[in-house]
């Protein structure tokens, strides 16, 4: 899948890649977060006096409208541990080979043309690599991510709960370990944080102006008119790596 996928132009590798079926969770899940965050935040954090009572009623609607999908989410058969640790196992393995082999192109490209050079580079081969390494593990590996840079790589309503959670204990001074959880037709998915580390990634993820040179500004514009996968800051949460796979118990094939 992965090779094949690595073919195709952007507009239908961004369809192919919408065509994923949501995991356990049901539709209204991400319509109860969407709420939760449009309207009863905002009113808690502006302590909003008009509305002083709007956070209270809206969070009781939020919370029967919810029901459905929490109650799908209990009836989740458990992950096995064997299961469980196996994917965890896998994940941290795959997640690292396509790392390394995304970081390693990085650094040969800048070291070849400078940042612009390596810009280019990117747009072209991010995606093909990491569906190289996919195609060869035989699992569906995506970088997902809440400011996307190619809009394909936005992560889905159903999964920023998953991405939220990252961002709470990166804030909360921890460490964001990775997850799993049980995927549709016997998979597991796998989810680990991607963590802006090195100052080599605010170069084309920083501040514009300061991080990032105007010519590196002027190439994304061009590229990626939408972009909005800059002003990271040493620390953030840039997004996640997720990993479909079928679920093994330890070594099995
Ligand atoms: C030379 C510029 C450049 C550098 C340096 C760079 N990136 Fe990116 N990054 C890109 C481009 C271009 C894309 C979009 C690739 C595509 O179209 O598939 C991207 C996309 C991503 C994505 C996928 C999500 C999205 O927004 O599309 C992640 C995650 C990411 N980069 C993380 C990093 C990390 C971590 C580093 C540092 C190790 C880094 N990048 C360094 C240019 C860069």
């Amino acid at each position: 899948m992965g090779r094949f996928m690595g073919s195709l132009p952007r507009k239908a590798r961004s369809a192919s890649q919408s065509a994923h079926r949501p995991l356990t969770l049901s539709t209204k899940t991400p319509l109860c977060f969407a709420f939760f965050e449009a309207f009863v935040v905002p009113c808690f954090a502006m302590r909003c006096p008009i509305h002083s009572f709007t956070p209270v009623l809206l969070t009781a609607l939020m919370l029967t409208a919810c029901k459905p999908a929490s109650e799908t989410r209990a009836t989740a058969p458990p992950l096995p541990p064997e299961v469980q640790a196996a994917a965890l196992e896998r994940g941290k393995a795959i997640a690292g080979q396509a790392f390394a082999l995304l970081s390693t192109n990085l650094a040969r490209a800048i070291g070849e043309g400078g940042v612009t050079n390596a810009l280019a580079y990117c747009s072209e081969r991010a995606y093909p690599l990491t569906a190289l390494v996919a195609d060869t593990n035989q699992v569906r590996l995506q970088r997902l991510t809440h400011r996307p840079r190619n809009p394909s790589n936005e992560v889905r309503s159903a999964e920023l709960g998953i991405l939220r959670e990252f961002q709470l204990e990166l804030g909360r001074g921890g460490q964001p370990g990775p997850v799993v959880r049980a995927g549709a037709d016997s998979t597991v998915v796998f989810y680990s944080p991607i963590v802006l580390t090195s100052p080599l990634c605010l170069q084309c993820h920083g501040a514009v102006g300061t991080d990032i040179q105007p010519a590196t500004a002027a190439l994304l514009a061009t590229l990626y008119p939408q972009d909005q996968a800059t002003g990271f800051k040493l620390g953030d949460l840039r997004g996640l790596w997720r990993i479909e796979m079928p679920a093994r118990r330890g070594t099995e094939p």
